[in-house]
């Protein structure tokens, strides 16, 4: 099993990963994509969808939203979410590079890093030529991951998150393979109990990242630092790629 397919793992770290205000900050997140892109995007496919985080805030925007996530766990909290702000949104429980989508659409976004999974190159590219055939023409791909640059420069032997509920979170992150993988240990102390999660996927540069694109199809590719289009540099918050398809 892939270390993503684990559903009691995604229940046991979920309050870590996405609580109240990770909600909040995709709500806000939404209208941030929306304003790095053409102004006429009706419809939103988000790629590997979680919790539906930013189902939520592009559904609120009245847009019609689809979700693709393989996690059942995960796709089940979405529901509840949208259920319970009355909100619709087209939920589909599979993998990525199984989903055979019925329409194009304006805007694909791949968010919260999410990209880089699989195990090999040639499955993560496919998903970028995917997503670059299911745009429209004018359409736009939008990913928000951490790079490699990131990577090399933040990364330290053990990190601690401290929660306000008391858990604590220690990471063991490495670069592996040549700096290609980031590979990752996540041990949570709740309480008594101790949880260990280990997962790892590809990580890349801004200039790996806009060669994919390029090779995906995408004709014009824009790298910032923030969904609020910083610089990428050693400041950087996050690698975000901003992929427009411009011809069939
Ligand atoms: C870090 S979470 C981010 C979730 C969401 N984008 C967010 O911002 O809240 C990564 C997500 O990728 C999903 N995922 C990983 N590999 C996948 C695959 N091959 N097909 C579909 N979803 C996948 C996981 O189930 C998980 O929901």
């Amino acid at each position: 099993m892939a270390w993503y397919d684990d559903n009691e793992m995604w229940a046991v770290f979920y309050d870590c990963m996405f609580d109240q205000d990770s909600f909040v900050l995709a709500s806000k997140q939404c209208q941030q994509i929306l304003d790095l892109v053409a102004p006429s995007v009706q419809s939103v496919l988000d790629l590997a969808c979680g919790p539906g985080r930013h189902l939520l805030g592009f559904a609120r925007l009245n847009l019609d939203v689809t979700g693709v996530d393989t996690s059942g766990y995960l796709l089940n909290q979405a529901a509840n979410h949208l259920e319970h702000e009355q909100l619709a949104a087209n939920l589909v429980h599979t993998d990525l590079l199984a989903y055979k989508p019925k329409q194009k659409f304006d805007l694909i976004t791949n968010l919260f890093t999410s990209f880089g999974y699989y195990p090999s190159a040639k499955e993560n590219q496919l998903v970028l030529n995917n997503a670059c055939d299911w745009l429209n023409v004018g359409g736009t791909l939008v990913i928000d991951t951490f790079g490699k640059e990131q990577a090399a420069h933040v990364i330290e032997p053990v990190h601690c998150t401290e929660y306000e509920n008391g858990d604590i979170r220690f990471e063991r992150p490495l670069l592996t393979d040549g700096m290609s993988v980031y590979s990752n240990e996540w041990i949570l102390v709740r309480g008594n109990q101790a949880y260990r999660w280990e997962y790892e996927h590809f990580v890349y540069s801004a200039n790996e990242l806009t060669a994919m694109l390029k090779q995906a199809g995408f004709e014009r590719i824009e790298i910032y630092g923030s969904l609020t289009k910083d610089d990428y540099d050693l400041e950087a918050e996050r690698l975000v790629a901003v992929a427009t398809k411009e011809s069939c």
